[in-house]
């Protein structure tokens, strides 16, 4: 699933609060509420080539989330038809001919002292950038139960995609990489089974697959509900319930799914194999479903592109 070579991502053309310029002239003042504690939320937004032109994934469903998550996070996004329409300019404007990935962010743009978030000017920023595998889809990963805890949903909720929420990914990412492991898996403060840095999680036991449901203080991915929608369509039901540490070690297939890593299969944890570290049969089936969809050719799941 790689995409070609990368160009500089300097080069591309960013929105930043009304105006178009290329990305490194879109600066903030360094007293920016959003850079001083972490006040913004953002989505990331694939679009794939698929030679002709490129396809954005699920375009209405990642805006819709970033405009709710905006109102709880007491923030003001323009309107989910008004990024929209920026989204597809920013591909329409930097004409790609390889797979991207689109961040917008919604953000506290004021300078005011202090963490409040009512009183404080919002902005709004969107560029993109080239994007192939974020995780390698073909080879297994090695992960690792984090000695980090993930936040809880009553802290900094994970289902906000707020940027400060990414210091706690960070961390369990960081731990994981320097410690030789592809990827951290977070337990929640209720020591059940949450999701990756960047990802969620889904195991395989019985034939069934089974995910952390959505009060297990994960980000309730676009990717999660759709690989739940593919199972059900190949003939697969998915229990969303709590899940234990140890079932990690009990699981006869895991795979990670996000915008970013795709589906991803996890071939050991905390040095347990996973099946004697070979990729799994409905890992295998879910993985090229997946594939097919994004890259259109599943007409079933057309409704999931949106061409620019
Ligand atoms: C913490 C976390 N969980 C899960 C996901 C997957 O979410 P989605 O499928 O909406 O990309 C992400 C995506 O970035 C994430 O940051």
């Amino acid at each position: 699933m790689s995409s070609a070579a990368t160009p500089p991502v300097n080069n591309s053309l960013a929105y930043l609060n009304g105006a178009w310029k290329p990305l490194t002239e879109c600066t903030v003042p360094i007293n920016t509420h959003a850079l001083q504690y972490g006040t913004g939320v953002f989505e990331g937004i694939r679009g794939y080539w698929d030679g002709t032109r490129i396809n954005l994934l699920l375009l209405d469903e990642h805006f819709r989330r970033l405009h709710a998550n905006a109102a709880m996070t007491l923030m003001t996004s323009p309107s989910v038809e008004a990024m929209t329409a920026i989204a597809r300019e920013c591909v329409a404007r930097n004409a790609p001919t390889q797979n991207v990935y689109l961040r917008p962010v919604v953000y506290k743009k004021g300078t005011t002292l202090g963490p409040v978030l009512v009183n404080v000017p919002d902005g709004f920023m969107c560029y993109l950038q080239p994007l192939g595998d974020y995780l390698d889809t073909s080879k297994g990963l090695s992960v690792c139960v984090s000695s980090w805890r993930r936040l809880a949903d009553n802290a900094i909720p994970t289902r906000s995609k707020a940027t400060g929420g990414y210091l706690n990914s960070a961390l369990a990412k960081s731990e994981a990489v320097m410690n030789g492991y592809d990827e951290a898996i977070f337990l929640n403060d209720r020591n059940q089974v949450c999701e990756g840095s960047a990802e969620n999680i889904f195991l395989v036991r019985d034939g069934l697959l089974h995910t952390p449901d959505r009060t297990a203080d994960i980000l309730e991915g676009i990717t999660r509900r759709n690989i739940i929608q593919l199972a059900a369509d190949l003939g697969v039901a998915c229990q969303e319930r709590a899940v234990a540490r140890t079932e990690l070690y009990h699981a006869d297939e895991i795979f990670l799914t996000g915008t970013g890593c795709q589906v991803s299969w996890v071939k050991a944890v905390d040095q347990r194999p996973v099946r004697d570290g070979a990729r799994g049969p409905l890992t295998t089936r879910i993985q090229q479903a997946y594939e097919d969809a994004v890259y259109g050719r599943n007409p079933r799941y057309a409704g999931w592109l949106t061409p620019v």
